[in-house]
Formats: C-alpha cells, sequence, structure tokens
C-alpha cells in the first residue's frame, strides 16, 4: 500500500465501468485505495460499484460504494452527504462521469443535449457546491474532473454535446481554481486522448464503422504512441493531482493522450 493520498477520503463519481475490464474510474478509484485513501464509490450502477469496493477490500482497503446517478440534484447531494457523515469528511472529489453523444446539431435534439450537459458537467457544479463547505471548514480540498481532449481538438466525427460540455468543464474547473486558491483548495483537470476502456466499444464502434476491431486499430494508428491509453493512465495522472505532491498545481488542464494534442496531422 502506498502512501501519496494517506488519510484522505476520496469520492470518485462514476467509480464503476460500464464492462469487464478498466475504466478511467474504477482504475482510479482503485489507485486512490492502493495510495491509502478511504474512497466513496459512486456510480448509477450498483453492481458496478459493488465490483469495485469487493476489489478495493480485497486489498486491504476501506471503501463504501454508493448508488448515485449524477443527472439528480438530490442524489449528488445526498451522496456527498452520506461520505461526509461516514468518514467524517472529503478531500478529494474525483469527476469521472461523462457521456458520448455522436452527432452535430442536425441528429441531435434538444434533451439529448440537456441531459448530455447535465451529466458531463452541471454533475461537477453539483458535487462542488455540496462538497465545498467541508473543504473550505477544514482548508483543503482537491477536485479532480475528467474533461477530454474532444474540448480542444476535433475527434474526427462530430460530437457537438460532448465536446461542449467538456470544454465547459475546463472553463468550470479553472474558474473554481482561482476562486478558492487561497483556501487551500485545487482544481484541475485531465483531457484524455484515446483510451481504451470499455465505454468506447458502444458509441463509437458505430462512428468508426460498425467494427470494434477496426475502430480499436484505428484509434491505436491514431496515437503517436502507436497504441491508446489505458485507464491507469488516467488514474495515475488523477492520484498525483489529488495528492500533496501537486500542492502547487492549480487550474490546469492536463492532456494525457500520448502526445496526440501536439500533432499537426
Ligand atoms: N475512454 C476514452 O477514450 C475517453 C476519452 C476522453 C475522455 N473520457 C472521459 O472519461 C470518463 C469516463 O471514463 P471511461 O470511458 O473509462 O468510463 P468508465 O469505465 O470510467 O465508466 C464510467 C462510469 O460512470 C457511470 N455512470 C454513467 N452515467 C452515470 C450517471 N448518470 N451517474 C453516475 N454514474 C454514471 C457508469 O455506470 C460507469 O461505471 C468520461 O468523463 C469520459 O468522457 C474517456
Amino acid at each position: 500500500m502506498g502512501k501519496r493520498v494517506e488519510g484522505k477520503v476520496a469520492m470518485v463519481f462514476g467509480a464503476g465501468a460500464v464492462g469487464p475490464g478498466w475504466g478511467n474510474g474504477k482504475a482510479s478509484a482503485v489507485l486512490y485505495a492502493r495510495e491509502g485513501a478511504t474512497v466513496f464509490a459512486v456510480d448509477v450502477d450498483e453492481a458496478a460499484a459493488a465490483d469495485t469496493r469487493s476489489i478495493i477490500e480485497s486489498e486491504g482497503g476501506i471503501c463504501i460504494a454508493h448508488r448515485c446517478d449524477v443527472a439528480l440534484a438530490a442524489d449528488i447531494e445526498r451522496a456527498v452527504a452520506t461520505c461526509v457523515a461516514t468518514f467524517g469528511t472529503v478531500d478529494i472529489v474525483h469527476n469521472n462521469v461523462g457521456i458520448v453523444e455522436v452527432g452535430g446539431p442536425l441528429e441531435i435534439n434538444e434533451a439529448s443535449w440537456d441531459r448530455t450537459f447535465a451529466v458531463n458537467v452541471r454533475s461537477m457544479f453539483l458535487t462542488a457546491k455540496h462538497a465545498l463547505p467541508t473543504m473550505l471548514a477544514q482548508g483543503r480540498g482537491a477536485f479532480v474532473n475528467i474533461s477530454s481532449l474532444a474540448a480542444i481538438r476535433y475527434p474526427g466525427f462530430p460530437e457537438a454535446s460532448y465536446v461542449a460540455s467538456k470544454a465547459a468543464v475546463i472553463g468550470l474547473t479553472q474558474n473554481m481554481a482561482l476562486q478558492y486558491a487561497a483556501h487551500g483548495i485545487r482544481a484541475n483537470c485531465i483531457l484524455p486522448g484515446l483510451m481504451n476502456t470499455p465505454t468506447i466499444v458502444r458509441p463509437l464502434t458505430a462512428a468508426y464503422g460498425g467494427d470494434l476491431a477496426a475502430m480499436i486499430a484505428k484509434r491505436d494508428a491514431q496515437s503517436p504512441t502507436g497504441r491508446m491509453g489505458d485507464g491507469w493512465d488516467i488514474a495515475h495522472a488523477a492520484v498525483f493531482l489529488a495528492s500533496d505532491e501537486a500542492k502547487y498545481i492549480n487550474g490546469v488542464a492536463l492532456p494525457v493522450d500520448g502526445g496526440l494534442s501536439l500533432r499537426f496531422a
């Protein structure tokens, strides 16, 4: 067991994974625990959160699994209150939940635009609203918000609501970072590039022509390293940003993309 976030309480929203293997949220939750944090694992899918809890407990860590739909304000309020009531505080809020919607203004509709924004960014405003009073009272806290490289680079196909919501994540994070810097509270975000996680299978296979193997091969080839990243790449960046090692790092939008964002062609 490491000690990089020892003694801290980490809430991970979207701590499960949508299929077998390691997603960004599941790997992050497990790595926070491996590095000494007590983990409050939140997910809309109770079984997925319970799976993460089982892994953490089997490794000797402490974790509670909690069901919450981040599209619902009352669910978020309850999740934060339960975490604080159970563990006494919240030191780290890791916002991982994000849904993908493929299409531009002609293909998507008002309701799905609103839903994408509610899940991808209003959720982060609400987790902050409910966690900040505790963090301000104790004079410490760290937010790690998961945006996307798609917030700043065209992903190769239209994803208007996803891209706009992920750009809003950067704005929210940077605004909070400056507002609370003098209170011992930091806010940073991570921009994953092309990651091989369970979530990409369903929505992206269609966007890449309907062939899963071809989609994986194409995304591997698109990466400057020749392979997509994985959930652990995001988890390592997140634990660093949440830890005191990053005490002077605030308001960054960190690409974790193998260098993809530097490419000209
Ligand atoms: N995988 C990629 O290539 C990639 C690239 C860029 C950004 N991202 C971002 O990474 C994050 C997700 O990581 P991932 O792709 O590894 O997925 P993941 O495996 O971490 O799964 C996300 C979890 O969120 C949960 N969830 C979904 N809707 C929810 C809701 N309304 N309330 C609570 N929980 C909910 C799911 O049940 C799932 O367990 C997203 O923010 C996504 O936009 C991923």
